[in-house]
């Protein structure tokens, strides 16, 4: 589904690795929620899968397509919410989730199904027809997901979802995440809320200054180390990582 090998980067002007060895393979299926402190190297990670960032060194294959030699093929297959919403404040929000449904191909009937649901599920019927530069902070989370969702993408990408989301909108997010799996998709997903982490994912990463330090579901890290809570875990591996 998602295999990344020996993924290297650093930025122009540094001389460390924002991301540094990081090898990590996720199945059909499974929610992986990426942990780490500010400044680890998860946004980077996370611009590197979509297409947005060039690596030094690595691999990154998307659905058996590689990033670099099939970067299309990869790229269809991913559905990607960023942390800050870059989208076109002009549009109407049934202008860009046509926009987004035009990019990949969707058809009008399908894409309207799928819009109408989404629309439903985040209560965001009411401003469909309004321009999104009028929206607040939730609701452009709201919109971008839709978005990212309209060609039911084999592999979600999502930086810090919930930042934003009020609780019901959340735990929305929280069960679109869930059905998406089940239908043997797969959620990548970084996030600072450790209660989401612990609820919803299958398997959790710790990175820290652009390694990953920890792998597994929680039983397994937690049974590695103690049988401590995750937030004792993420702050004992985490805590040098802020500077
Ligand atoms: N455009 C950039 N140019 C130079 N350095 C950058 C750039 N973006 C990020 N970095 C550096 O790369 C490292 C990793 O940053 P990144 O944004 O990936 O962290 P993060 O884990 O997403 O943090 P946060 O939890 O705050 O979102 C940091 O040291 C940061 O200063
Ligand atoms: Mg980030």
């Amino acid at each position: 589904m998602l295999k990344i090998e020996h993924l290297t980067k650093s930025y122009a002007k540094s001389n460390v690795n924002a991301v540094d060895d990081l090898s990590l393979e996720l199945r059909p299926g499974e929610i992986f929620g990426f942990l780490g402190p500010n400044g680890a190297g998860k946004t980077t990670t996370i611009k590197i899968l979509t297409g947005i960032l060039q690596y030094d060194k690595g691999s990154v294959s998307i659905c058996g397509n590689d990033l670099k030699t099939q970067s299309v093929a990869a790229k269809h297959s991913i559905g990607y919410v960023s942390d800050s919403h870059v989208i076109y404040d002009k549009l109407t929000g049934r202008e860009y989730v046509d926009f987004m449904a035009d990019v990949y191909g969707v058809d009008v009937h399908t894409r309207k199904e799928r819009a109408e649901k989404l629309l439903d599920k985040f209560e965001l019927r009411g401003a469909f027809d309004s321009q999104i530069r009028t929206y607040s902070h939730g609701m452009k989370q709201k919109i971008s997901i839709i978005g990212a969702l309209i060609h039911s993408p084999d592999l979600w990408v999502l930086d810090e979802p919930m930042t934003g989301l009020d609780p019901q909108s959340a735990f929305q997010l929280k069960e679109l995440m869930r059905s998406h799996c089940d239908e043997g998709k797969t959620v990548f997903f970084s996030t600072h809320v450790l209660e989401v982490a612990e609820k919803i994912c299958d398997r959790v990463g710790i990175i820290v200054k652009g390694k990953l330090i920890m792998v597994g579901s929680l039983a397994e890290i937690k049974e590695a180390q103690g049988d401590s809570s995750l937030e004792d875990i993420f702050l004992s591996v985490a805590g040098g990582g802020n500077e």
